[in-house]
Protein backbone atom coordinates (compact mmCIF):
# COMPACT_ATOMS: atom_id res chain seq x y z
CA UNK A 1 0.00 0.00 0.00
CA UNK A 2 1.27 3.86 -0.67
CA UNK A 3 1.89 5.53 2.59
CA UNK A 4 2.00 9.15 2.63
CA UNK A 5 3.90 11.18 4.81
CA UNK A 6 2.33 15.13 5.24
CA UNK A 7 5.57 17.11 5.98
CA UNK A 8 6.00 18.50 9.56
CA UNK A 9 4.42 21.92 9.41
CA UNK A 10 1.17 20.68 7.70
CA UNK A 11 -0.16 18.71 10.48
CA UNK A 12 -2.86 20.04 12.68
CA UNK A 13 -2.16 19.74 16.73
CA UNK A 14 -4.63 20.01 19.40
CA UNK A 15 -4.79 23.68 20.44
CA UNK A 16 -5.61 25.55 23.38
CA UNK A 17 -9.26 24.86 25.18
CA UNK A 18 -10.39 27.75 27.00
CA UNK A 19 -12.70 27.99 29.91
CA UNK A 20 -16.54 27.43 29.93
CA UNK A 21 -18.70 30.13 30.88
CA UNK A 22 -19.72 30.15 34.68
CA UNK A 23 -23.00 29.44 35.63
CA UNK A 24 -24.29 28.70 32.56
CA UNK A 25 -26.77 25.88 31.33
CA UNK A 26 -26.88 25.91 27.80
CA UNK A 27 -23.37 25.84 26.74
CA UNK A 28 -22.37 24.53 23.43
CA UNK A 29 -18.12 24.09 21.94
CA UNK A 30 -16.78 25.41 19.45
CA UNK A 31 -13.73 23.73 17.41
CA UNK A 32 -11.78 26.39 15.02
CA UNK A 33 -9.03 26.04 13.26
CA UNK A 34 -6.29 28.43 13.86
CA UNK A 35 -2.97 29.15 12.31
CA UNK A 36 -0.99 32.56 12.71
CA UNK A 37 1.98 32.75 9.94
CA UNK A 38 4.18 35.24 12.53
CA UNK A 39 4.59 32.01 15.15
CA UNK A 40 6.26 29.95 12.71
CA UNK A 41 3.84 27.02 14.39
CA UNK A 42 1.87 24.39 13.14
CA UNK A 43 -1.88 25.03 12.70
CA UNK A 44 -3.93 23.79 15.39
CA UNK A 45 -7.80 23.31 16.41
CA UNK A 46 -9.10 25.40 19.70
CA UNK A 47 -11.78 24.82 21.89
CA UNK A 48 -14.14 27.24 22.90
CA UNK A 49 -17.29 27.28 24.89
CA UNK A 50 -20.07 29.51 24.56
CA UNK A 51 -23.47 30.43 26.78
CA UNK A 52 -25.86 29.64 23.76
CA UNK A 53 -28.32 31.67 25.77
CA UNK A 54 -26.52 34.26 25.84
CA UNK A 55 -25.60 34.25 21.80
CA UNK A 56 -27.34 35.24 18.79
CA UNK A 57 -28.58 32.81 16.07
CA UNK A 58 -25.59 32.88 13.13
CA UNK A 59 -22.52 31.07 12.80
CA UNK A 60 -21.20 34.23 12.94
CA UNK A 61 -22.51 35.54 15.67
CA UNK A 62 -21.20 32.95 17.93
CA UNK A 63 -17.16 33.63 15.76
CA UNK A 64 -17.98 37.34 16.94
CA UNK A 65 -18.45 36.52 20.12
CA UNK A 66 -15.47 34.11 21.20
CA UNK A 67 -13.77 37.34 19.31
CA UNK A 68 -15.40 39.72 21.52
CA UNK A 69 -15.36 37.66 25.02
CA UNK A 70 -12.71 35.49 24.94
CA UNK A 71 -10.15 35.73 22.60
CA UNK A 72 -9.95 38.78 20.35
CA UNK A 73 -6.54 36.97 18.29
CA UNK A 74 -9.31 34.80 16.44
CA UNK A 75 -9.38 35.93 12.56
CA UNK A 76 -11.87 36.22 10.21
CA UNK A 77 -13.54 38.06 7.65
CA UNK A 78 -17.14 39.54 7.41
CA UNK A 79 -18.62 42.98 6.56
CA UNK A 80 -22.71 43.05 5.77
CA UNK A 81 -23.68 40.08 7.77
CA UNK A 82 -26.50 39.27 5.61
CA UNK A 83 -25.02 37.25 2.99
CA UNK A 84 -24.40 40.06 0.28
CA UNK A 85 -20.54 40.51 0.47
CA UNK A 86 -19.33 36.91 0.65
CA UNK A 87 -16.65 37.56 2.86
CA UNK A 88 -17.45 35.14 5.64
CA UNK A 89 -17.05 32.02 3.81
CA UNK A 90 -15.58 28.97 5.57
CA UNK A 91 -16.48 25.31 6.26
CA UNK A 92 -18.57 24.68 8.79
CA UNK A 93 -19.57 21.30 10.11
CA UNK A 94 -17.80 20.16 6.38
CA UNK A 95 -20.12 22.40 4.89
CA UNK A 96 -18.95 25.44 2.51
CA UNK A 97 -21.27 28.28 3.19
CA UNK A 98 -21.75 31.65 4.56
CA UNK A 99 -21.29 32.21 8.39
CA UNK A 100 -23.37 34.99 8.65
CA UNK A 101 -26.60 33.21 7.25
CA UNK A 102 -26.08 29.52 8.23
CA UNK A 103 -28.24 28.89 11.46
CA UNK A 104 -26.50 27.75 14.96
CA UNK A 105 -29.74 25.31 14.94
CA UNK A 106 -28.47 23.65 11.23
CA UNK A 107 -26.04 21.92 13.21
CA UNK A 108 -26.53 18.47 14.57
CA UNK A 109 -24.44 17.44 17.39
CA UNK A 110 -23.37 19.47 19.97
CA UNK A 111 -19.86 20.43 18.70
CA UNK A 112 -19.29 23.35 15.71
CA UNK A 113 -16.50 22.48 13.79
CA UNK A 114 -15.21 25.73 12.03
CA UNK A 115 -12.39 25.59 9.63
CA UNK A 116 -11.19 28.41 6.33
CA UNK A 117 -12.44 26.65 2.83
CA UNK A 118 -10.78 23.38 1.92
CA UNK A 119 -7.31 23.39 -0.30
CA UNK A 120 -6.98 27.17 -0.56
CA UNK A 121 -3.88 28.82 1.17
CA UNK A 122 -4.43 30.35 4.40
CA UNK A 123 -3.52 33.64 5.40
CA UNK A 124 -4.34 33.84 9.01
CA UNK A 125 -6.51 31.51 11.11
CA UNK A 126 -10.11 31.48 8.85
CA UNK A 127 -9.09 33.50 6.30
CA UNK A 128 -8.20 32.06 2.97
CA UNK A 129 -5.73 33.94 0.30
CA UNK A 130 -8.47 34.21 -3.15
CA UNK A 131 -5.86 36.13 -4.56
CA UNK A 132 -5.78 33.48 -7.39
CA UNK A 133 -9.28 33.29 -7.38
CA UNK A 134 -10.10 36.65 -8.31
CA UNK A 135 -7.47 36.47 -10.96
CA UNK A 136 -9.45 33.76 -12.59
CA UNK A 137 -12.88 35.95 -12.16
CA UNK A 138 -10.68 39.01 -14.02
CA UNK A 139 -9.80 36.71 -16.76
CA UNK A 140 -13.12 36.14 -17.78
CA UNK A 141 -13.80 39.66 -18.52
CA UNK A 142 -16.92 40.11 -16.14
CA UNK A 143 -18.02 43.48 -17.68
CA UNK A 144 -19.51 44.58 -20.27
CA UNK A 145 -17.90 44.82 -24.10
CA UNK A 146 -19.62 46.44 -26.82
CA UNK A 147 -18.24 47.55 -30.20
CA UNK A 148 -22.15 49.19 -31.52
CA UNK A 149 -21.93 52.79 -30.86
CA UNK A 150 -22.70 53.83 -26.77
CA UNK A 151 -26.02 54.69 -26.76
CA UNK A 152 -27.57 58.17 -26.00
CA UNK A 153 -29.22 56.72 -22.75
CA UNK A 154 -28.83 53.18 -21.49
CA UNK A 155 -28.33 49.77 -22.92
CA UNK A 156 -31.51 47.97 -23.50
CA UNK A 157 -32.87 45.01 -22.46
CA UNK A 158 -36.45 43.26 -22.81
CA UNK A 159 -37.83 41.65 -19.82
CA UNK A 160 -37.04 38.37 -21.05
CA UNK A 161 -33.58 38.91 -21.76
CA UNK A 162 -32.96 40.71 -18.38
CA UNK A 163 -34.62 37.36 -16.72
CA UNK A 164 -31.82 35.64 -18.49
CA UNK A 165 -29.89 36.69 -15.91
CA UNK A 166 -31.90 35.44 -12.96
CA UNK A 167 -29.92 32.55 -10.86
CA UNK A 168 -26.10 34.16 -11.75
CA UNK A 169 -26.14 38.23 -10.85
CA UNK A 170 -26.76 37.25 -7.94
CA UNK A 171 -23.37 35.32 -7.24
CA UNK A 172 -21.38 37.01 -4.53
CA UNK A 173 -18.05 35.58 -5.38
CA UNK A 174 -17.64 34.16 -1.90
CA UNK A 175 -15.75 30.81 -3.56
CA UNK A 176 -17.83 28.04 -1.01
CA UNK A 177 -18.10 26.79 -4.65
CA UNK A 178 -15.01 26.65 -6.41
CA UNK A 179 -13.19 25.54 -3.22
CA UNK A 180 -15.79 22.43 -2.97
CA UNK A 181 -14.89 21.10 -6.17
CA UNK A 182 -12.13 18.31 -6.69
CA UNK A 183 -11.48 18.90 -9.74
CA UNK A 184 -10.89 22.76 -9.03
CA UNK A 185 -8.82 21.00 -6.09
CA UNK A 186 -6.15 19.54 -8.44
CA UNK A 187 -6.31 21.52 -11.04
CA UNK A 188 -6.86 25.20 -10.11
CA UNK A 189 -3.96 26.53 -11.42
CA UNK A 190 -5.83 25.89 -14.84
CA UNK A 191 -9.41 25.12 -14.58
CA UNK A 192 -11.28 28.00 -14.08
CA UNK A 193 -13.99 26.61 -11.73
CA UNK A 194 -17.59 26.87 -10.74
CA UNK A 195 -17.51 30.65 -10.08
CA UNK A 196 -15.64 32.22 -13.08
CA UNK A 197 -17.46 29.79 -15.61
CA UNK A 198 -20.79 30.75 -13.80
CA UNK A 199 -19.74 34.74 -14.39
CA UNK A 200 -18.01 34.05 -17.97
CA UNK A 201 -21.79 32.42 -18.72
CA UNK A 202 -23.56 35.30 -16.72
CA UNK A 203 -21.65 37.70 -19.79
CA UNK A 204 -22.28 35.50 -22.61
CA UNK A 205 -25.81 35.32 -22.30
CA UNK A 206 -26.25 39.12 -21.53
CA UNK A 207 -28.19 39.90 -25.14
CA UNK A 208 -26.31 43.61 -24.77
CA UNK A 209 -22.69 41.96 -24.64
CA UNK A 210 -21.05 41.90 -28.22
CA UNK A 211 -18.13 39.63 -27.64
CA UNK A 212 -19.89 36.02 -27.15
CA UNK A 213 -17.72 34.61 -29.46
CA UNK A 214 -13.89 36.17 -27.94
CA UNK A 215 -15.88 34.97 -24.68
CA UNK A 216 -16.04 31.03 -25.74
CA UNK A 217 -13.28 30.72 -28.12
CA UNK A 218 -11.35 31.82 -24.75
CA UNK A 219 -12.78 29.24 -22.89
CA UNK A 220 -12.49 26.10 -25.93
CA UNK A 221 -9.50 25.22 -23.43
CA UNK A 222 -9.24 21.30 -22.27
CA UNK A 223 -8.50 22.83 -18.55
CA UNK A 224 -10.22 26.13 -18.12
CA UNK A 225 -13.94 24.58 -19.08
CA UNK A 226 -13.55 20.83 -19.85
CA UNK A 227 -12.22 20.36 -16.01
CA UNK A 228 -15.66 20.57 -14.95
CA UNK A 229 -16.91 17.11 -14.70
CA UNK A 230 -20.49 17.68 -13.52
CA UNK A 231 -19.66 16.55 -9.68
CA UNK A 232 -21.88 19.04 -8.55
CA UNK A 233 -20.59 19.99 -5.04
CA UNK A 234 -20.31 23.37 -6.54
CA UNK A 235 -24.82 23.44 -6.69
CA UNK A 236 -25.23 21.81 -3.41
CA UNK A 237 -22.79 23.86 -1.23
CA UNK A 238 -23.83 27.33 -3.05
CA UNK A 239 -25.39 29.20 0.05
CA UNK A 240 -27.89 31.87 -2.79
CA UNK A 241 -29.05 28.70 -3.64
CA UNK A 242 -27.26 29.13 -7.65
CA UNK A 243 -26.48 26.03 -9.74
CA UNK A 244 -22.87 27.05 -11.30
CA UNK A 245 -23.20 23.20 -12.81
CA UNK A 246 -26.32 24.42 -14.82
CA UNK A 247 -24.19 27.43 -16.15
CA UNK A 248 -20.98 25.21 -17.08
CA UNK A 249 -22.94 22.66 -19.10
CA UNK A 250 -24.63 25.87 -20.87
CA UNK A 251 -21.69 26.63 -21.76
CA UNK A 252 -20.49 23.35 -23.39
CA UNK A 253 -23.92 23.31 -25.02
CA UNK A 254 -23.06 26.74 -26.72
CA UNK A 255 -19.48 24.88 -27.46
CA UNK A 256 -21.28 22.12 -29.33
CA UNK A 257 -24.29 24.47 -30.86
CA UNK A 258 -21.89 26.61 -32.61
CA UNK A 259 -19.67 23.76 -34.07
CA UNK A 260 -23.32 22.22 -36.04
S1 LIG B 1 -22.00 30.57 -7.23
FE1 LIG B 1 -22.67 30.54 -5.08
S2 LIG B 1 -21.02 29.46 -3.99
FE2 LIG B 1 -20.20 30.09 -5.98
S3 LIG B 1 -19.17 32.04 -5.57
FE3 LIG B 1 -21.27 32.49 -6.29
S4 LIG B 1 -22.50 32.69 -4.40
FE4 LIG B 1 -20.57 31.68 -3.81
S1 LIG C 1 -20.66 38.92 6.26
FE1 LIG C 1 -21.22 39.39 4.19
S2 LIG C 1 -21.82 37.48 3.35
FE2 LIG C 1 -21.43 37.04 5.44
Amino acid sequence: MVQFKLPKNSQIRVGKTWPKPEGAKNVRKFQIYRWDPDTGENPRVDSYFLDMDKCGPMVLDALIKIKNEIDPTLTFRRSCREGICGSCAMNIDGINTLACIYGLDEIKGGTVKINPLPHMPVVKDLIPDLTHFYAQHASIMPFLQTKTNVPEKEWRQSIEDRRKLDGLYECVMCASCSTSCPSYWWNSDRYLGPAALLHAYRWIIDSRDEATAERLDALEDPFKLYRCHTIMNCTKTCPKGLNPAKAIAEIKRLMVSRQV
